[in-house]
């Protein structure tokens, strides 16, 4: 993917606020068709005026979607394939950190849903779009807090015993086996798949982690600024030198190691086939 984007389609969850909001800037900047999903109209409407503003791209459309809600995605996606044929870059970002145990309406534990199921779903909807635009990438947006991430199949929604940070944390890395397996099952297709850490970033992030928030925004001054933290995510969506390069996990702008769990195999399977339940696309 060159590094100017005109003609090119892409869509960015999570996209009003922190690491999402600059990475559609910057990819509105380059002259791509932007697609900002976020849950909130107001704060939407807000972020797409300021990035029309700011880069004078004026193809930067809003489309509403909770990814708490597994309608909500399969509606976003039917809206998205009603006005567009092509998606040449998908960047899986929204996610947050819950102080409590939140049930979504779909009775799942909604860090595992908003951080992960619902991007797996909306991935699969799109996939025919990324297929027909290809070369085409889908950026996922984790963490190197996966590295303390654990798969707990035997309770994934967390339901006898839950923990913010434990939650988060298999969210990051179920991305990360999501993002390998897909890799895997992509090859031959011109799609690539990635997955960055961004950095510890001063953004909203935390702001609903209760008592875990508290530290976070004490931390705040000294993270990076959200612009910095977009750095990497931006870069594996857009850089000539990642053609074709899939199934990575990047930090610092450099392709590294994720966790030793994050390669195990019959894990990643295992995940895959029950994610597809879970989401109801089987
Ligand atoms: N900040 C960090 O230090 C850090 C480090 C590693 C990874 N990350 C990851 O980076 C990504 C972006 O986070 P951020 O730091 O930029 O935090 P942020 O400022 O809180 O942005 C998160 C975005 O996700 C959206 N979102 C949350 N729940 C949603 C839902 N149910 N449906 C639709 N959108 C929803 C938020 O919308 P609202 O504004 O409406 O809440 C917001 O637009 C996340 O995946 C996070 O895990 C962050």
């Amino acid at each position: 993917m060159p590094s100017r984007l005109d003609g090119k389609v892409s869509l960015v969850t999570g996209a009003n606020s922190g690491i999402g909001y600059v990475i559609a800037r910057e990819l509105a900047g380059m002259g791509s068709e932007v697609v900002l999903v976020c849950r909130n109209q107001s704060k939407g409407e807000m972020a797409s005026d300021e990035i029309k503003k700011a880069t004078g791209n004026q193809s930067v459309e809003l489309m509403i979607a909770d990814l708490a809600s597994l309608d909500s995605v399969r509606k976003l996606a039917q809206d998205f394939k009603q006005k567009h044929q092509k998606l040449h870059l998908l960047v899986n970002n929204a996610g947050l950190i819950i102080g409590r145990r939140v049930p979504t309406q779909d009775g799942l534990e909604s860090t595992f849903q908003v951080n992960y199921l619902s991007h797996f779903l909306l991935t699969h909807l799109l996939l025919d779009a990324l297929k027909a635009s290809a070369p085409s990438r889908i950026v996922n947006v984790t963490s190197d807090a996966h590295f303390d991430g654990h798969m707990n199949f035997e309770d994934l929604q967390e339901e006898n015993g839950y923990g913010a940070m434990k939650s988060y944390c298999q969210s990051k890395l179920a991305q990360v086996l999501f993002t390998y397996e897909l890799a895997e099952r992509l090859k031959e297709t011109g799609v690539t798949v990635n997955c960055v850490h961004p950095g510890a970033v001063r953004t909203n992030w935390g702001d609903e982690a209760g008592a875990l928030g508290v530290g976070i925004r004490i931390a705040r001054p000294f993270m990076l600024s959200p612009e910095k933290g977009a750095e990497t995510p931006v870069f594996v969506a857009t850089s000539a030198d990642l053609e074709g390069l899939s199934g990575k996990y990047f930090s610092k702008k450099k392709d590294t190691k994720s966790s030793k769990e994050s390669y195990d195999e019959g894990e990643r399977k295992k995940l895959w086939e029950v994610s597809v339940k879970l989401s109801g696309l089987q």
